[in-house]
């Protein structure tokens, strides 16, 4: 199978005046074409910075990304970022980020009307895709009408009207009850059935992990081991297990540093 993304070896430095503290320590993985991978870690593991990283909202201090193959130099730099981000990528964040004001139609339209697209393509692409999610008879009311499972399939569509190669999401059922979690994961697997999405998605929940192809755990920077979901649902079980051998390997590591 294709690589839609490849990052090697991503190190990510905040600094804060003196102090500088390295989030993401030398990551490197793919994510193959129509694949679900999840990333689990504990908070502060690096989740969403190694997201906002493959997004193209935050750089990279070093490292190369490869997108379709190809070594993009300027990945989380503008304007190439811009490019690589309406081209590639769609962004589902965990509270939803929805613009209040607006309409469920407004919101998930917006990405087309910043790229200037025609008013009767938009028209008809917003239709397309807000009964992909299950919210036609929704699209004039304010989004402020709406439950917090609708609120994330309108994050969810409008991450999805420019035709992203790449879906990124960023602990999207975080906030939602497990029946309307489970709602929003059926959603993603749709789209990976239907149209071959490539998805990351990071979370918390085992569960929700269990539905994906391959799950990732990110500790202190560093992945520290990788579980692989071969033919169905996984075990959450073993998911778990996995994690909290994650969490151990990654405590032992650091506490060596400090002899
Ligand atoms: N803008 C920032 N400035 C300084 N430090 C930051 C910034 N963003 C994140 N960090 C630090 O980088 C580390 C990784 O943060 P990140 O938000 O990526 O973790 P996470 O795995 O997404 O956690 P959570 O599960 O709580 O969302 C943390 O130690 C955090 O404090
Ligand atoms: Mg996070």
């Amino acid at each position: 199978m294709k690589n839609m993304i490849v990052m090697k070896n991503i190190h990510k430095f905040y600094k804060n005046g003196k102090e500088s503290l390295e989030a993401l320590k030398g990551i490197s993985f793919a994510l193959k074409q129509g694949e679900i991978l999840a990333i689990m870690g504990s908070s502060g593991s690096g989740k969403s910075t190694l997201l906002h990283i493959m997004g193209a909202m935050d750089q990279a201090d070093e490292g190369e990304i490869y997108l379709n193959g190809e070594l993009k130099e300027n990945y989380g730099v503008e304007p190439e970022a811009t490019t690589i981000r309406a081209e590639n990528i769609g962004f589902i964040f965990q509270d939803f980020n929805l613009i209040q004001d607006f309409t469920v139609e407004e919101n998930v339209s917006l990405p087309l009307v910043l790229t200037k697209e025609k008013s009767k393509e938009i028209r008809k692409r917003t239709k397309v895709i807000l009964e992909m999610v299950g919210l036609s008879d929704k699209g004039r009311n304010p989004v402020t009408d709406l439950s917090g499972g609708q609120r994330q399939r309108v994050a969810i569509a409008r991450a999805l009207i420019n035709n992203p190669k790449i879906l990124l999401a960023d602990e999207p059922t975080g906030n939602l009850d497990c029946n309307t979690a489970y709602e929003i994961m059926q959603i993603f697997l749709d789209l990976k059935e239907k149209e071959g999405q490539s998805t990351i998605l990071v979370t918390h929940d085992p569960t929700i992990a269990s539905y994906a192809d391959r799950i990732l755990f990110l500790q202190d920077g560093l992945i520290y081991g990788e579980y692989e979901n071969k033919g169905g649902k996984g075990s959450v079980d073993e998911i778990l297990e996995k994690f909290r051998e994650s969490q151990k390997s990654a405590q032992t590591e650091k506490g060596q540093e400090h002899v």
